[in-house]
């Protein structure tokens, strides 16, 4: 059977790598890459470092797997059905690629930014992929592939480490969003509120002035910027540092924690 490994290599640090993720890489005959046309220069850089570091002289093959499109006409009547008809088509392109790139007994992987959990699509495929050869169905096993997740270091996690803070206040829930997402967001869960995949500072529209952002960029790279306050004190100078920033790399990766006010007994 053919083993496909996704690997999480943590948010830009070499040193976010577990051992468990370097045995995975070192048992590597391929690493697959899809070239969704999101990678920087950077990631791919800093991918290639890790393999060359963790497997010297035995580095494996890379292959790269070219990232098919949502279908636009099928995504405005119908925008589920496109993502279904999308993933299918994407799942048929890496088994055939596995197939022919990957020897029977093989093991190939996917090397995923912070933890494949978290949103990343790499588990969702490969759920997929698990199905084909037995009926179709990801639940039936048996099927032509076998599956494995290494976990890797979260950009919650690395923020939360760079401060040195903890997640939550004792005994609360924490939260987890998207910058899309924040404005719909309950404000009562802007308590212990963490945001990722925020491309326009989506907090200014939803923290009250007194509530305390913990933000970070580029967490675990030379690069990482952190700044802390409350939204009134230090939301501009995010906004500011962030688009300097990005103009500066030519692109930019940041995570935040909202910490709304509270009463001092709950903390
Ligand atoms: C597609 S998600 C991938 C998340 C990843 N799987 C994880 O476990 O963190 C990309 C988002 O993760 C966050 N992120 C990833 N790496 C980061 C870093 N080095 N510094 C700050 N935020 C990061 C950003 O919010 C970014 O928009």
């Amino acid at each position: 059977m053919r083993s496909i490994v996704a690997i999480g290599i943590g948010t830009g640090n070499p040193e976010h790598l577990t051992g468990e993720a370097t045995a995975a890489m070192r048992s590597l005959d391929v690493v697959l890459v899809l070239d969704k046309g999101t990678e920087t220069a950077d990631m791919r850089d800093l991918r290639a470092r890790m393999l060359a570091t963790q497997c010297a002289g035995r580095e494996p093959r890379t292959v790269l797997v070219e990232d098919t499109k949502r279908d636009p006409e099928l995504a405005a009547r119908d925008y589920e059905a496109a993502v279904e008809e999308w993933h299918g088509r994407r799942v048929a392109a890496l088994s055939a690629v596995i197939r022919e790139e990957l020897p029977e007994g093989g093991t190939a992987g996917f090397l995923v930014w912070g933890d494949p959990s978290l949103y990343d699509s790499t588990l969702r495929m490969l759920e997929r992929l698990r199905g084909v050869g037995a009926g179709d169905s990801p639940e039936s096993g048996g099927g032509e592939f076998a599956v494995r997740s290494i976990a890797g270091i979260t950009a919650p996690s690395a923020l939360c480490a760079a401060f040195a803070i903890p997640a939550n206040a004792i005994g609360q829930a924490i939260h987890i969003t998207t910058g899309r997402n924040l404005p719909e967001t309950d404000p009562g869960l802007l308590r212990n509120c963490f945001v990722m995949l925020d491309g326009g500072c989506a907090f200014r529209k939803v923290a009250e002035p007194d509530t305390e952002i913990y933000w970070g960029a580029y967490l675990g790279d030379p690069r990482q910027i952190l700044i802390h306050g409350t939204v009134g004190e230090v939301g501009e100078e995010i906004a500011a540092a962030r688009a300097a920033a990005r103009a500066e790399n030519g692109w930019i990766m940041d995570t935040y924690l909202l910490r709304a006010a509270q009463p001092a007994s709950q903390t």
